[in-house]
């Protein structure tokens, strides 16, 4: 199911720039290289990120998921010196993609790429330090990385979860899957959480922003 008609999805792609040239190029190396480019955030999304953290202006972002490498190079080009962008994955072979565009974008000073499971790194963070985390690994885990993750979020900190509707899936209360099962679960988790004020909105496959009170 098309989250926004398709029409007009096409429409918001003419007007989707990417925000550095190098992005273009580790675009292009993604759809020739690697398995289900598609999970790219590309430029519709990575330039909300972009925007999203310059108005943030963190210290702290934690990104479970780096893929390419292509929304971490948009976060971390909106952050400060002396700010640090700490991004997981568990696919080693496709690393070498990251590590060479985080180099050619000069931004090893902010990003620290880790080859570790979500659910190892979160538990280590310490509480009260992250001002913005962006999920965007495997679905299944999105409840426990809520879970471990709250207490770690900074008071005005704010979660942003990827694939929300799960190209429409969430809506299709006959034939839930396991990962779709979890996104709904996260939803529900975070909506009905005290302390969070949320929003779903509906770019690409659909972010969820909560802002921790
Ligand atoms: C949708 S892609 C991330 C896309 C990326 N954020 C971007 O914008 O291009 C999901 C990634 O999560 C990674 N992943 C899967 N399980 C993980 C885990 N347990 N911990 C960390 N990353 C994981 C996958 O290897 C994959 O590269």
């Amino acid at each position: 199911m098309e989250i926004v008609h398709p029409e007009i999805q096409e429409y918001i792609r003419r007007y989707s720039m990417h925000i550095r040239p190098e992005l273009e190029e580790l675009e292009r190396e993604t759809y020739l290289k690697v398995m289900l480019p598609h999970m790219i955030s590309g430029a519709e999304q990575g330039n909300f990120l972009f925007q999203f953290t310059a108005a943030l202006n963190p210290k702290l972002v934690i990104e479970l998921g780096t893929f390419t490498g292509y929304s971490a190079i948009c976060m971390a080009s909106a952050m400060q010196e002396g700010a640090k962008l700490i991004t997981l994955d568990v696919n080693d072979d496709i690393s070498y993609i990251p590590i060479k565009y985080f180099d050619k974008c000069n931004l090893n000073e902010i990003i620290d790429f880790q080859l570790i499971p979500g659910l190892d790194f979160l538990p280590t963070v310490l509480d009260e330090s992250i001002d913005l985390l962006f999920m965007d690994a495997d679905k299944k885990n999105y409840p426990k990385y809520f879970q471990i993750a709250d207490s770690k979020i900074k008071s005005g900190g704010y979660i942003l979860i990827d694939n929300i509707l799960w190209n429409g899936r969430v809506t299709q209360k006959d034939s839930i899957n396991s990962d779709t099962q979890a996104i709904v679960d996260v939803t529900n988790m975070v909506m009905n959480h005290p302390q969070y004020f949320t929003t779903i909105l509906p770019i690409r496959d659909g972010i969820l922003m909560a802002r921790k009170k």
